[in-house]
């Protein structure tokens, strides 16, 4: 197990009414190539990757670092959702004194419509805020990605900011604990 700040990680699996969220594992890595090589996912997230290039550089263990949350619905992976301190290039553009927890997620495109996305984030949340009591977390998206603006909506996230980045506008939302719509 390695320390994230003060928290240990993985915590325990996290179970919710459909979903479990857990440590990623070997058998993920067909699910975890399929997410990054598929185009719907990569529309607003930088794009699709060829599938070989995938089957040679993905790790045996997809996304092992503390913060990734495989979500597993009736055993099998369908997607991830990360909650990581914002990077330094990050925190320069948006926010020069943010040290804060971004939330990220990625569901393969047959897993979307059903609110998989919504209860598994507000899971992760709501882990964290266990963990990190106070700590406000963030998010980035683009505008454009109307799925993902409906779900930082639903979690909780409020607009901060809207700022030009990648050629098209990103937003910027905050979030703090309190009670999620979902
Ligand atoms: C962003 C993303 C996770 C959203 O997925 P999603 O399935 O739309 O999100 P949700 O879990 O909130 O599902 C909401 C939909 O499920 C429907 N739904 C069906 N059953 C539901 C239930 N039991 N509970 C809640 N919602 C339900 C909702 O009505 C809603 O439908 P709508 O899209 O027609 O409004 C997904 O589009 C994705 O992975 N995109 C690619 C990666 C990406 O762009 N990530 C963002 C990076 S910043």
């Amino acid at each position: 197990m390695t320390e994230s700040r003060t928290v240990v990680w993985p915590p325990a699996p996290i179970r919710t009414e459909r979903l479990v969220l857990r440590e990623p594992e070997a058998r993920d890595r067909a699910a975890a190539i399929e997410l990054s090589a598929s185009p719907e996912v990569g529309t607003y997230v930088g794009g699709a990757r060829p599938r070989d290039e995938l089957e040679r550089t993905v790790p045996e263990v997809p996304g092992r670092r503390p913060g990734v949350f495989v979500v597993e619905l009736d055993g099998a992976m369908i997607g991830f959702v990360e909650l990581n301190r914002r990077d330094a290039e990050h925190r320069s553009q948006v926010r020069p004194d943010a040290g804060e927890a971004e939330l990220g997620y990625m569901f393969l495109p047959q897993a979307w419509g059903y609110g998989y996305a919504t209860e598994a984030c507000a899971a992760a949340l709501d882990w964290f805020s266990g963990a990190h009591p106070g700590d406000p977390v963030v998010l980035t998206t683009q505008t454009a990605n109307a799925r993902s603006m409906r779900l930082a909506a639903k979690l909780g996230f409020t607009e901060v900011q809207r700022y030009e980045e990648w050629g098209a506008e990103q937003w910027f939302g905050r979030w703090f604990p309190v009670a999620l719509s979902r």
